[in-house]
């Protein structure tokens, strides 16, 4: 497999985000995040970890861009810290947060990378949460300002945009599980957090629309396959409950579809009565001129009854006996093929983007070098089933790779490294991995 086969437009790209990478997190004026607050709550972080510093692209982005250009990507994908342009979420412009995005752009566009913006990478102004965060009413009000004030700022320079970072994974995880900021729980979180989710990328969507001239428009969402652990009808139902809150829940009703339903899902009920306008489909529609998707790992999901409303759990893939990452995430390249070819089955998506890709293996830097073989296996492997879904007429247009830099893996903290690049956190010197130059001999071929 060469970089070759892609074909000439094909978009090699490396992505950030604000929270994970910058660092600088009382500086000049940013506000806090949900992130700053809940990474002080005891147990929530591994070692007790802070995005307060993270690998600090806030001072290095020159460097840093220089790397993500020497290793041959052409597309640099960051997101833009809420609070560090609107500290308080709404209200006052904090002209050096706006600055410092201009430098970066810049930047990017000095060495020829193409600027790739995600607007909301999970990192919410704390004071929007004091007032509900993504479950209230006036969210949408917040983000359609947040959206103008980028566009406004950003959009002469900047055409390719990105509204939401993986919906499913920021509510769930963070207004549902707790695991993630803001750390809340249960359905009567669960529900507006979704909804207004829901809202919030068609919204941004006509808002860039209306704003940027000759913008390229996507969004973003996980997937995962979900397989039955057993040809159990029991499990069958389960996993098809599985899917449709990880794979379905966002995306259909964007294309028009409403939301998803499959059999024996009371919770679906609920969540019709709470949220009654998911049947009005036209505010929660965009004709996105591409989907960004996001494949970590597959699932396999047996019935569970101890699981309130899903009723199913995952079955890992460690007790499985099948290969996984340093996260236990199944390995199966097949699998995210097969995710690239259902989405494209929809039918009315333009285009593809793979906007995230990567995993964590721990790495060892000795003697200056990280020899980090199974990751360079694990791209290697994905970039096949991408190339065999293209070759089988699917548009897919890129692969950004996932990440740039060992940076803040959220509530797992700095000890799982995703990045092509080594960081110290301690000095903050950063060394190419094997699967950096790895990657800069593939972008060559
Ligand atoms: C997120 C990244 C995260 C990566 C690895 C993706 O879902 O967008 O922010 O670091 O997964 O967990």
């Amino acid at each position: 497999m060469k970089k070759s086969d892609f074909g000439e437009d094909f978009l090699w790209g490396v992505t950030i985000a604000a929270i994970q990478n910058e660092g600088a997190s009382f500086t000049k004026g940013k506000g806090l995040t949900i992130w700053d607050t809940f990474s002080k709550r005891i147990g929530k972080i591994k070692n007790g970890d802070t995005p307060s510093h993270a690998c600090d692209f806030y001072h290095r982005y020159k460097e840093d861009l220089l790397l993500a250009k020497q290793l041959g990507f052409k597309v640099f994908r960051f997101s833009i810290a809420w609070s560090r342009i609107l500290p308080e979420g709404q209200g006052r412009i904090n002209k050096s947060g706006i600055n410092f995005y201009h430098q970066v752009i810049d930047e990017c566009l000095t060495l020829g990378l193409t600027p790739y913006i995600t607007l909301y990478h999970w990192d919410l102004p704390h004071d929007l949460e004091k007032e509900g965060g993504w479950c209230s009413h006036f969210l949408l009000k917040w983000f359609s300002r947040f959206v103008t004030v980028c566009a406004e700022n950003y959009g002469s320079k900047v055409k390719n945009w990105i509204i939401l970072n993986e919906p499913m994974g920021f509510t769930t995880l963070g207004y549902m599980l707790g695991i993630h900021a803001p750390g809340k729980m249960g359905l009567n979180n669960y529900f507006p957090a979704i909804h207004n989710a829901a809202l919030a990328q068609a919204e941004g969507g006509r808002i860039i629309r209306e704003l940027v001239s000759n913008a390229n428009i996507g969004t973003t969402f996980s997937c995962s396959e979900v397989m039955p652990f057993s040809d159990k009808e029991q499990d069958i139902k389960a996993a098809a409950r599985m899917d449709l809150m990880l794979n379905r829940l966002f995306i259909e009703p964007l294309l028009g579809k409403g939301l998803p339903h499959v059999e024996d899902f009371p919770m679906l009920e609920k969540m019709l009565v709470h949220n009654k306008t998911w049947k009005y489909t036209e505010r929660l529609q965009f004709d996105f001129d591409y989907i960004g998707i996001q494949n970590y790992f597959a699932l396999t999901v047996k019935h569970n009854p101890l699981i309130p409303y899903l009723q199913a759990s995952e079955v890992k893939a460690k007790t499985r006996k099948v290969p996984y990452t340093d996260m236990g995430w199944e390995i199966n390249a097949e699998s995210c093929y097969r995710m690239i070819k259902r989405f494209w089955d929809y039918g009315n998506i333009r285009k593809l983007l793979v906007t995230e890709g990567g995993a964590f293996f721990k790495d060892k830097l000795i003697n200056g070098t990280v020899d980090d073989a199974q990751r360079i296996q694990y791209f290697q492997e994905y970039l096949e089933a991408v190339l065999k879904a293209k070759r089988e007429g699917v548009n897919v247009g890129g692969y950004f790779a996932w990440t740039l830099t060992d940076n803040f893996e959220w509530s797992e903290g700095y000890q799982a490294t995703f990045g092509l690049i080594h960081v110290d956190f301690s000095t903050q010197q950063r060394t190419i991995k094997n699967s950096g130059y790895w990657w800069r001999q593939f972008l060559k071929s």
